[in-house]
């Protein structure tokens, strides 16, 4: 059961530990920042070797303990030694924020079958196995939990030379419902933010030049999305406010998938 707790509108995390995977940039960066801010003892896990300092700055800043650590969300071995890493520092896992991400963009002719599979092991499996290793111990803390993943507007519409993405986002918005349903018996909620394209690494990469002035012609706000506005939607789905929510997939997109 996913119980009442009275709210207050603070999305206070006080007191709770929140792993973020793909943390050491982009919107995993700004998350794991909203989320120390809230007063939540932080976890910045990434496949890059920077997580340490960027941990040491959002510690600096927000005056909450943080902990970094190198993982690679398609390798188990990784995957288990971070989770456990965790319980040593802190005891817990109360939230986790799921969002390691690849893209690389070719026409559904061309693209080459290792590229797909290289899109679904990242953004779909290595997904789930970090929400796998986490909910079995949310479980035997028997307290509940959060987890959000971010997944994308290629959710909801369709786009150009976006054929492996969207393959491995749509197989993780599957993953939520099914994680959703299964772990409301232990007060877990599972939730996805789709955004439409943010100005980070992977939307500089993917949306360039007239592809890019096209594309924020057809937003009805008429422009990209930052960093934090994503991370307020994760954070959202991350705190007590949002209990009576299970199995949804948030569009934050500016209007992009009215249409
Ligand atoms: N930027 C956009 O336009 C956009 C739009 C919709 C959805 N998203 C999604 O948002 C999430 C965050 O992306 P971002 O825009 O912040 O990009 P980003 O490139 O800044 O961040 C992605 C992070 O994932 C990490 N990562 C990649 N492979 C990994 C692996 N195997 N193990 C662990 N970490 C790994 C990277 O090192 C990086 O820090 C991704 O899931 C992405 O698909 C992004």
């Amino acid at each position: 059961m996913i119980g009442y707790r009275k709210v207050t509108g603070d999305l206070d995390l006080t007191g709770k530990v929140a792993v973020v995977v793909g943390g050491a940039g982009g919107i995993g960066e700004a998350t794991a920042r909203m989320y120390a801010h809230k007063g939540a003892k932080v976890v910045i896990a990434d496949c890059k070797d920077n997580c340490p300092e960027v941990a040491e700055a959002i510690a600096a800043d927000c005056g909450t303990e943080t902990f970094g650590i190198k993982c690679d969300v398609t390798s188990q071995a990784s995957v288990d030694a971070m989770v456990a890493a965790v319980k040593e520092r802190f005891g817990e896992i109360n939230v986790l924020a799921a969002m390691p991400g690849f893209v690389d963009l070719y026409r559904a002719t061309d693209i080459e079958i290792d590229n797909v599979e290289k899109h679904i092991a990242v953004n779909a499996v290595g997904v789930f196995r970090v929400c796998q290793a986490v909910a079995n111990v949310m479980i035997a803390q028997g307290k509940g939990g959060k987890i959000v993943c971010v997944t994308s507007q290629a959710d909801f519409i369709a786009i150009n030379k976006h054929v492996g993405y969207t393959m491995s986002k749509a197989a993780l918005v599957g993953m939520i419902k099914v994680c959703a349903l299964e772990w409301a018996e232990y007060g877990i909620n599972v939730n996805g933010v789709a955004p439409t394209v943010v100005n980070t690494y992977m939307g500089e990469k993917a949306w360039q030049g007239k592809v890019k002035t096209d594309m924020i012609e057809k937003i009805p706000a008429h422009r990209f999305a930052e960093t934090d506005e994503i991370a307020a939607a994760v954070l959202f789905l991350s705190c007590d406010e949002s209990n009576m929510i299970t199995g949804e997939d948030l569009v934050v997109d500016g209007g992009f998938t009215i249409y």
